[in-house]
């Protein structure tokens, strides 16, 4: 399809050549973003995905943050292991998320690593999630690839990611319209598509088939 990136077959760390990527996460992790991102919950936010998940299934959330949308993965899954991985740039998010995961005996660890290099072997994950990352993501298609590395023959891959360009202003002042300009702008300036959720899911990386599923957005 045109305009669509070109998959190689490369693997990532091909791709990676010494990993010159940036990882950068410009929201940051201040209170009110980390207070916005607890907020969300796997029954509303990976609603598309729970119904292919099966308990006892070994699941990845990858760019998991503050994690309480992985914790509810876990419940899902349990008593399958569930690992939570995040650059945590500022290494603060997790701590909440351990200590209510130790209180419900929940199997879930978090560990700091990045999406493109995941710490784990090949084929080693029945599910693999990931919420909210891929529009933070200099290279989606990277991260893709890293992504269905580790899953295991059959298993399934879960992306939600933004599409910005959907989003329309009426507004009485020319604030929010330019507050969105300063958004778009400061995404550009870091080389990330606030679009990706777009077309992230017509590219194809080798054996990997998706789909858009309807899902309510909130
Ligand atoms: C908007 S938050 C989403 C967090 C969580 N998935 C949620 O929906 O609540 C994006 C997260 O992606 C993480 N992130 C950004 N780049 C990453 C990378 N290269 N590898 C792993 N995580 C990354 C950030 O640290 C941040 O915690």
């Amino acid at each position: 399809m045109e305009g669509l990136p070109v998959i190689q077959r490369q693997s990532a760390p091909d791709r990676l050549n010494g990993d010159d990527r940036q990882l950068t996460y410009t929201p940051g992790y201040r209170a009110p973003v980390l207070t916005f991102m607890k907020q969300r919950t796997a029954e509303i936010h990976a609603a598309f995905f729970a119904p292919h998940l099966k308990k006892g299934c070994r699941l990845l959330d990858a760019g998991c943050g503050p994690g309480s949308i992985t914790l509810g993965l876990a419940r899902q899954v349990a008593p399958g292991q569930v690992i939570g991985i995040d650059i945590d740039i500022e290494e603060s998010q997790f701590a909440i998320a351990r200590e209510q995961a130790q209180q419900e005996s929940l199997p879930v660890e978090f560990q700091k690593a990045s999406i493109y290099a995941l710490p784990f072997a090949s084929a080693s994950f029945d599910a693999v999630f990931s919420h909210a990352v891929f529009q933070h993501l200099a290279d989606p298609v990277l991260a893709l690839i890293e992504l269905n590395r580790v899953l295991k023959p059959g298993g399934i891959i879960g992306i939600r990611a933004a599409d910005s360009g959907g989003i329309l202003l009426d507004a009485d002042s020319d604030g929010p319209t330019e507050g969105l300009a300063a958004y778009f702008a400061n995404r550009a300036n870091d080389g990330v598509d606030p679009n990706v959720g777009s077309w992230v899911g017509c590219c194809e990386p080798p054996d990997l088939r998706f789909s858009k599923l309807p899902h309510r957005t909130r």
